[in-house]
């Protein structure tokens, strides 16, 4: 099910060919943003309209969209740029809920330690400013037609991808669903009440919640999770969303059960490199070459050299970092797998260099 935002048309629809006609688009974008923030000729925006607490470290914001902003799947995810002391920055979130019909969505936001996108988020003050959304991104998307016993596994902020996909698609989803979901303190958990009562409607729905840091044993991810919900390895797919070492922790326990398994990492992986370990990497066309350490993201080293790629999620699902390789070898961050192919498309958020590089860049 794809849900698209609609809005029915309004003064910016009705001017805009007239305007563009003789003006450029900037000038034209705004001057119809001073207006109203969310008319725009093109720019997919979206005003904070909403906040709510769901957990002690989670506010879910609620957004109404300009008809710029695409539809999406539920369990995708969208790029939000927002504009934090003069610094525009990008965040990904994956919207839980949506009034298509009204033009709103909503995201939750968990706060990081010293993260300036969800402090800013985060605030009250926030409610009334305009953000810049993306087209929607993420394969961990339900497909009743092919159903399949599918487990759930989410950590802390992971949750919202699957939020999204229950509300929209559990009731006809024909095929046993079960949620797992971690956090450290159990005041962490969102909507509880919510998944209590979708597993108290639907059978073929349960759900099971593990606290990692609270007075008792820890309640960590291991293979008696998956061993006994798994029947049919064949017929079982595994749903992972959360921290860099829990997604990775669960593809490796689907490998294990030869199981087919979609991760989302919600952060960029940690790395760690030697600075003295260092390589080429040429960039074609802005005929430039910098030095690289081995084993650090090249969206990252080439950021330390002051050139600033296209980038959205930093975690190798939007694509919008993608380039060419034209030579050379790269590791991916995630499974530490080589690629030696080229040319070919290299996403540099979750790549490392490994010799010298050409980049189409
Ligand atoms: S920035 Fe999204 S895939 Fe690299």
């Amino acid at each position: 099910m794809c849900i698209i935002v609609t809005n029915s048309p309004n003064v910016s629809e009705l001017m805009t060919p007239l305007l563009q006609s003789a003006v450029p688009t900037s000038v034209v974008d705004f001057w119809l943003g001073s207006i109203n923030p969310l008319w725009s000729t093109q720019q997919a925006l979206a005003r904070i309209t909403k906040l709510e607490s769901s957990a002690s470290d989670t506010v879910t914001l609620t957004l109404k969209a300009n008809r710029h902003v695409q539809g999406f799947l539920p369990g995708q995810h969208i790029n939000i740029t927002v504009e934090v002391n003069g610094v525009r920055r990008v965040r990904s979130y994956s919207p839980a809920w949506v009034n298509s019909s009204a033009g709103e969505f909503s995201i939750s936001v968990k706060r990081v330690d010293g993260g300036a996108v969800s402090a800013w988020l985060s605030q009250p003050a926030c409610i009334g400013q305009v953000v810049e959304v993306s087209a929607a991104f993420g394969e961990m998307t339900l497909d009743a037609s092919q159903p399949k016993t599918t487990i759930m596994l989410a950590a802390g902020s992971g949750i919202t991808p699957f939020l999204s996909l229950l509300r929209s698609q559990l009731a006809d989803y024909p095929a046993p669903i079960t949620l797992l979901y971690w956090t450290k303190h159990e005041d962490e958990l969102c909507f509880v009440d919510e998944f209590n009562a979708l597993a108290s409607t639907y059978p073929h729905f349960t759900v099971q919640y593990f606290l990692t840091q609270a007075n008792q044993p820890a309640q960590r991810l291991n293979e008696q999770h998956l061993q006994s919900l798994i029947n049919d390895a064949d017929n079982t797919q595994i749903f992972a969303c959360g921290p860099q070492g829990f997604v990775q922790h669960a593809a490796m326990l689907a490998k294990q059960q030869n199981i087919t398994a979609v991760i989302e990492a919600f952060y960029a992986p940690e790395v760690i490199f030697d600075s003295n370990h260092q390589v080429a990497i040429t960039l074609q066309r802005s005929q430039k070459t910098i030095m690289v350490p081995v084993g650090q993201s090249i969206l990252t080293a080439l950021e330390a050299e002051g050139i600033n790629p296209a980038y959205g999620c930093r975690r190798g699902l939007c694509n919008t970092c993608s380039c060419t390789k034209l030579s050379g070898s790269t590791q991916h961050l995630h499974n530490q797998d080589m690629n030696h192919e080229s040319p070919t498309s290299l996403r540099i958020c979750i790549n490392s260099a490994s010799s010298d590089l050409t980049l189409d860049l």
